[in-house]
This record gives C-alpha cells, structure tokens and sequence, in this order.
C-alpha cells in the first residue's frame, strides 16, 4: 500500500530525477542514492554526494524487463533465465553494456551492472522519470548502508530528498553476478540475499549445465577490502575470546570499553537489521564494537553478512 504522502514524494522525486538532481529511493535491499542514468551531469552529482571514487562503477535499475534493450548490448539465454527467476529482486547481473550507457556509469568498463528491483516505490519512481536510474547504496563512500530513510537523512542531511518506503526487508546489498564469455559459469562477485544455493537450485532447470563460483570481480575496484565500516571500530572474533584491553592496545584507542552486536540467529532476520544495529551500536559511548563469529552461521545467507561484517571491520581475531 502506498500512503498519500508517499504518493506525493513519489511526484516529487520524479521531478527532481527529470531536472537533473539526486534522490534517496527505497529499495528491497538498500536505499538508493539514485540519478538518470542518461544525464551525465546527474550522474556525476551521485560521485560527488557519496564522495565516492570514479573507479568505483554503479548499478543501473530498470522497472520493466523491456528497458534492458537500452542497458545492455547482449541479453544471452542465461541471464535471461536467470531473470524471469529473480527479477524483480536481489540480483545484479554484469553484462556487455549498450553505447547509451555511458563510461562515467560503468567506470570506463564495457560492461554494466544492471538490477530489477522489487521495491514498488523505485519501480514508480523509474517508471515514473522513463528511463532506468543508476544507484549505488545512499552512504559515503566506505560507510555503513542505509536500509532506512532516516539513515540517509543523518548521512546527507538536507542535500538529498529521500522517499520513504520504510526499513528494508532484505537489508543486504544485492548479489552480483557476472559470466564467463560462454555464459558457463555463473561468477559471484558479491555475495548478497540470493544465495549460491538459490542460484544452483534454479539452474537444474536451465537447459544446459552452468556452474556458480565465488569470484570477487578483478575489474571493479568497488570490491575493497574496507567497506560498509561503521563509525567505531568493529572486531569480528572468529577464534579468539574477548580481550577488551589487548583489543584497545591493537587499535590503538584509549577508552578500554565495548559493545556487543548481537544479531538474530535467523538469517533473514540478523541480515534485515544489520545494518541498522551497526550504527546503533556506533552511536555508544565505548572504543569499540565485537561481534562473535559462531560455528553455526557460516552458510547460505550467513556469508554475505560475514562478507560485510569482515569488510566493515578493523581487525578479525
Ligand atoms: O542492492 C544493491 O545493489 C544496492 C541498491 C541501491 O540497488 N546498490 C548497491 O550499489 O549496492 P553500490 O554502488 O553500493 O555497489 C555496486 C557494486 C560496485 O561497487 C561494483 O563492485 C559492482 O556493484 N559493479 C557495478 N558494476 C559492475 C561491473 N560492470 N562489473 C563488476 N562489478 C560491478
Ligand atoms: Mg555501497
């Protein structure tokens, strides 16, 4: 259900989309910071909010399967399977990119991260403007991902008008997949609420024999070891007990105290408030935050929150 406010924010961020600025849209997975993809001047307005580096390519958004033909030179039978299973939904595939996308978007590479969200306010808000945007998760660049409107306000403050679709139900950015020149091999390159498990299971109906890998992109920088980082320091103890005065010599911090992040043991559940927990427990008054890293979460789901929650971190014991 849309409310009459949403209604018209909804207007509103279309208009301010068709004049050329930024806006804050709701998404399944994270909120957007999102430009048309078509206006070069909005889209360099996106790098500079984030301060984020042009190395780093962005995920153009489509709201109808047919506007791929403008995305994308090569739509191949494989991600086409792959779409009418996952689309709208978590997935980003990386395909040869169409000449009206330009180098900006793409960071100069000849291919394109190209996402069907499921949200139906950023399916409106494309709709609405006519043309996909391009969106990268509405933080600073490095900093942890908003998956709510009010963490995009305290990021952007009044710079950015943000729709308000409420807290996000997937909570983690979306998988993204690329392919071998043969479409054989499905490459994970991040991983995300679409599990290697989803995507092997789908493929047994695929017509022929596709392989899924972990493979961190080696062309998009965007994969960097820091990223997602809250504002204290996080320690990820995977083999170690707590030791809060060694830790805080480590870091090299004076305040010799810490908070807990605590997640769910549903992984559903501890990926939809990662996120949100991460920044609460930054705005505490301690040196840093811990997590524990249990022999019970390491599959499915729980890899992309070990894959965000190591990236966010400043030392894993
Ligand atoms: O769920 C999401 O994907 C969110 C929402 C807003 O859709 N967006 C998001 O965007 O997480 P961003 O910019 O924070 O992450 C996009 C990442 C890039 O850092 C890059 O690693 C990868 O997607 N990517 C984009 N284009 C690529 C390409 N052509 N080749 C390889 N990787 C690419
Ligand atoms: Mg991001």
């Amino acid at each position: 259900m849309i409310t009459p406010q949403q209604h018209a924010d909804i207007g509103k961020a279309i208009d301010l989309l068709k004049l050329g600025s930024v806006v804050g849209l709701p998404t399944e997975t994270v909120y957007g910071l999102a430009a048309d993809v078509y206006n070069q001047n909005a889209i360099n307005k996106i790098f500079e909010t984030k301060k984020r580096p042009f190395f780093d390519p962005l995920i153009v958004h489509i709201s109808h399967i047919s506007q791929i033909k403008s995305v994308v030179s090569d739509f191949s039978d494989l991600p086409q399977f792959l779409a009418t299973r996952f689309w709208p939904g978590a997935l980003t595939m990386v395909l040869p990119k169409s000449s009206k996308i330009s180098n900006l978007v793409t960071s100069g590479l000849e291919t394109v991260g190209v996402r069907f969200p499921k949200h139906i306010i950023a399916q409106k808000i494309i709709s609405g403007l006519g043309a996909p945007v391009a969106a990268p998760s509405a933080n600073l660049f490095g900093k942890t991902s908003p998956t709510t409107a009010e963490h995009v306000r305290s990021e952007f403050g009044d710079k950015v008008f943000v729709v308000d679709g409420g807290a996000c139900e997937v909570g983690l950015e979306s998988t993204v997949i690329g392919f071998d020149e043969n479409y054989q091999i499905v490459k994970i390159h991040r991983p995300g609420a679409i599990t290697e498990k989803d995507l092997d299971s789908a493929l047994k109906d695929f017509s022929r024999k596709v392989y899924v890998t972990y493979e961190e992109s080696k062309v998009a920088p965007g994969h960097l070891k820091h990223h997602y980082m809250p504002t204290l320091p996080l320690v990820v103890l995977e083999s170690e007990k707590l030791d809060i005065a060694k830790i805080a010599a480590l870091l090299k911090i004076e305040k010799k105290s810490a908070v807990e992040l605590i997640l769910s043991q549903d992984p559903v559940i501890a990926a939809r408030e990662l996120y949100s927990k991460l920044r609460e427990c930054s705005e505490k008054d301690v040196g840093f935050i811990y997590v524990q890293k249990l022999k019970l979460q390491q599959d499915d789901l729980w890899t992309a929150i070990w894959d965000r929650l190591n990236k966010a971190s400043s030392l894993v014991l």
